[in-house]
């Protein structure tokens, strides 16, 4: 240590000072409950170089450290975003978040790691990976990437093994829809999912029947509905139903786990809690979005106003949130994402006159922590471990980042976060952090705030001001053979010992 006595001038060593100090980067979190995802308890957390070095009550330590009282508040793990889209060239556009911009506001939510989707460039995922580097360039905040797979070839399939053991990318997601564009067949699909099986890396589906989307759409221009209330009749969630119960089935034929993004229908929610009641490896992500809005808005007849709420798989009518809420409190759903994929009300008007041109996507990733707190730990429904569970923890098993994320635990990065339950918070478009204009939480206000957030163990976040740095977040490799591939080998041995020898059969 580079100093030998505490303000005290207790010589260090002394039961009095455990951990002397000479430099800001450390920090001591005082008298909070801690929680963690199995447990939780009145403690202080020491925070040395951006890591957490101890977790128990009356910590002593020098006086160039930074104290935070966190008495009667909660000091959790940050959260953890497993889907967003920053920087996402889409529809024609681009997202109004960035890197910095998006983890910023992340940052001032209580979230501070984020997974975002690399998409390929011209289907290359070498050159999707390249460009993806280049724009996280300015990440303020830890990151890491999942990659789309939009077409197949041999390159395409070795390319998957050099993401897997060279950089870090341990899943891949297949959309259903977006005919045309992102949108691939299910013959790809398997490929896929056989290449995800052999490298231990997480398929992950966007399911919606995309050729019936298409067809629901022509049918809405027929009918002379070309505003955003058509965006959700072309695709309703029938159709996402059938593609998460295809996708469950073809991931359980080829013995693959699999994670279903965005689910946003009590039909896709219940093709899961099927396949998991079965013993199938399915994991379910709801998205704030479909957990706590309804599909009102979308008949507003203010074209902004409704145009704001489209995203894919559409936003369901009211009773839908309820019971994915009801799913994610039970155990058939394990995490909540936000699918941040923000549009200026000026980009949403590219689709003025044909609600198929509505740049899709919505906003959530500094909304998220909060919305989840009001609505499932304030109203009685979840635990306050379970909320750690289902906004970091969780996320931070799956794709095997456990428990370096989603912890505070001695070891863990020191990505955390003092939240206080009597405070409250109030969303509007003219407070958020987001580029965008609009917001699709306007006017939510709650109980529960988010008064501090601490990234790598620098205070980022705190009396309502950020202080972050281009350059500081760092990219996180996440390792294949997570959880889910546990014991496969297993399965697969017991399924090849119970076929049958060839039939002999004479000429
Ligand atoms: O509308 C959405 N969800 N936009 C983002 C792309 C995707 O499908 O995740
Ligand atoms: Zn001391
Ligand atoms: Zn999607
Ligand atoms: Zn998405």
């Amino acid at each position: 240590e580079s100093s030998q006595f505490c303000k005290a001038g207790i010589e260090y060593g002394d039961s009095e000072c455990e951990f002397p100090s000479s430099s800001s980067s450390k920090i001591l979190i005082k008298g909070g409950t801690v929680v963690n995802a199995h447990h939780q308890e009145i403690a202080d957390v020491y925070v040395e170089d951006g890591i957490i070095v101890a977790v128990k009550p009356n910590i002593k330590v020098g006086d160039d450290v930074i104290v935070l009282d966190a008495t009667g508040k909660f000091v959790m793990p940050g959260g953890i975003d497993p889907h967003t889209h920053l920087a996402f060239d889409f529809m024609g556009t681009q997202t109004v978040d960035d890197f910095f911009g998006g983890q910023s506001a992340a940052l001032a939510g209580g979230t501070t790691m984020h997974i975002d989707f690399v998409i390929p460039v011209n289907g290359s995922l070498s050159a999707g990976y390249e460009a993806y580097t280049k724009k996280a360039k300015k990440s303020c905040m830890d990151y890491g990437f999942h990659m789309a797979i939009t077409k197949w070839d041999e390159i395409v399939s070795r390319d998957m093994e050099i993401m897997v053991k060279e950089k870090g990318i341990n899943s891949f997601k297949f959309f259903l829809a977006y005919k045309g564009d992102l949108m691939i067949k299910d013959e790809l699909l398997l490929e896929g999912f056989k290449k995800c099986k052999s490298l231990g890396a997480l398929a992950m589906v966007h399911a919606e029947n995309g050729d019936a989307v298409f067809e629901g759409q022509k049918r809405m221009i027929e009918l002379g509905i070309t505003g955003p209330e058509g965006h959700a009749l072309s695709r309703p969630a029938v159709l996402e139903g059938e593609a998460t119960a295809r996708a469950i089935r073809l991931a359980g034929f080829m013995d693959t786990p699999l994670y279903v993004v965005h689910v946003m229908s009590i039909d896709a929610m219940e093709e899961i809690a099927e396949a998991r009641k079965k013993g199938q490896r399915v994991i379910g992500e709801p998205v704030v979005s479909g957990l706590v809005l309804d599909d009102s808005e979308l008949w507003n007849p203010d074209f902004k106003t409704a145009a704001k709420f489209v995203m894919s798989p559409p936003i369901r009518a009211a009773g839908h949130g309820e019971a994915l809420q009801a799913a994610l409190s039970t155990g058939v759903l394990q995490l909540v994402g936000t699918d941040h994929c923000g549009f200026s009300s000026a980009q949403k008007a590219l689709g003025i006159d044909d609600f198929r041109k509505i740049p899709n996507g919505v906003n959530g990733i500094e909304e998220r922590m909060h919305l989840v707190w009001d609505t499932m730990v304030e109203s009685g429904q979840i635990s306050v471990t379970d909320y750690v569970r289902l906004t970091s923890t969780e996320c931070a098993r799956i794709f095997n980042i456990y428990p370096r994320k989603g912890a505070i635990l001695a070891g863990s990065d020191a990505d955390i976060i003092i939240l206080n339950p009597n405070s409250s918070f109030e969303i509007s478009a003219s407070s958020h952090h987001s580029r965008s204009d609009t917001n699709v939480f306007e006017g939510r206000r709650g109980k529960g705030k988010v008064e501090v957030t601490i990234a790598r163990g620098r205070v980022v976040w705190e009396n309502d001001e950020l202080k972050v740095a281009p350059g500081s977040g760092k990219y996180i490799d996440m390792p294949p053979f997570g959880y889910l591939f546990n014991g496969i080998d297993k399965e697969d041995a017991k399924y090849l010992s119970s076929l049958q020898a060839p039939v002999k059969r004479s000429i």
